[in-house]
């Protein structure tokens, strides 16, 4: 096999594929897991009830990509929210191989995928059972790749929607995506688990866009701004604002153009 042959599926790692579901968050939170089963991928051709951060709807037809992965493990906040860098990395990995263009893609934080400074891709992070009883945590994983929401739906300042294949002419089929995803996926979480977070870190920030730039971030009603100087060792964003230094663990980014 030469060096550059595509990963293969991870050992010990389920795949489902379904023509339609309400969310693939929503089934994988409710999917039955025995004791002791693996994690899994749960794909949809379609979703009738995709969901998106804070609550928004995310619309997926039929030849977009959504799927989540499914960790059978009860994760502390702050680790949980390392893996969604772990996805992000491995999805732009996916896209810059399925597309076979590196150049356009950059990520947002915390997890978007931007191509060509549109939003392509998003992540959506939630967890399920309790403490031993069925706990999981699933991330759940949206890209346009054939067709990108009217902007005339998404909040005004929202970032552009873009899709793969307006932007670079690439059709990409959604299981092919995850089957270059899943290998780049595992990889990540393979390192955050041996090495912790430094080499995700650095590897986003060579990715990240408007970094030195002035970026404002929404906390719920408040909103800050600053110049986005980097991550901490916990995946939090630093602003910079004259002689102010803000950390910043959760939040909605704006580029303001
Ligand atoms: C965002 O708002 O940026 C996150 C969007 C996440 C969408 C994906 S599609 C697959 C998975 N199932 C869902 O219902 N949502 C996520």
């Amino acid at each position: 096999m030469s060096s550059d042959a595509p990963d293969s599926w991870p050992e010990g790692v389920g795949r489902r594929i379904l023509d339609e579901l309400d969310s693939t968050n929503a089934a994988a939170l409710r999917t039955f897991m025995q004791p002791g089963e693996g994690p899994f991928w749960l794909m949809a051709r379609r979703q009738t009830a995709g969901r998106g951060r804070q609550g928004r709807p995310w619309q997926d037809p039929v030849g977009n990509f959504a799927a989540t992965y499914c960790l059978p493990e009860a994760l502390p906040p702050e680790e949980a929210g390392l893996r969604s860098f772990a996805a992000a990395l491995a999805l732009q990995e996916a896209l810059v191989a399925a597309t076979g263009r590196p150049e356009g893609f950059a990520l947002k934080w915390p997890n978007d995928v931007l191509l060509n400074g549109g939003k392509l891709a998003g992540i959506l992070l939630e967890n399920g059972g309790e403490a031993g009883i069925g706990a999981r945590l699933c991330i759940g994983i949206g890209v346009n790749l054939v067709a990108a929401p009217d902007a005339a739906s998404l909040p005004e300042d929202a970032l552009l929607p873009v899709s793969v294949l307006a932007q670079t002419g690439v059709r990409i089929a959604p299981e092919d995506l995850l089957d270059l995803l899943a290998p780049a996926f595992d990889r990540w979480d393979r390192s955050l688990r041996t090495h912790g977070f430094g080499p995700l870190r650095d590897a986003w920030l060579a990715c990240a866009a408007r970094r030195g730039e002035r970026i404002s971030v929404r906390i719920g009603d408040r909103q800050l701004s600053g110049v986005f100087e980097t991550l901490n060792d916990t995946g939090a964003l630093v602003l910079r604002d004259g002689m102010a230094r803000h950390v910043i663990p959760a939040g909605d980014v704006y580029f303001s153009n």
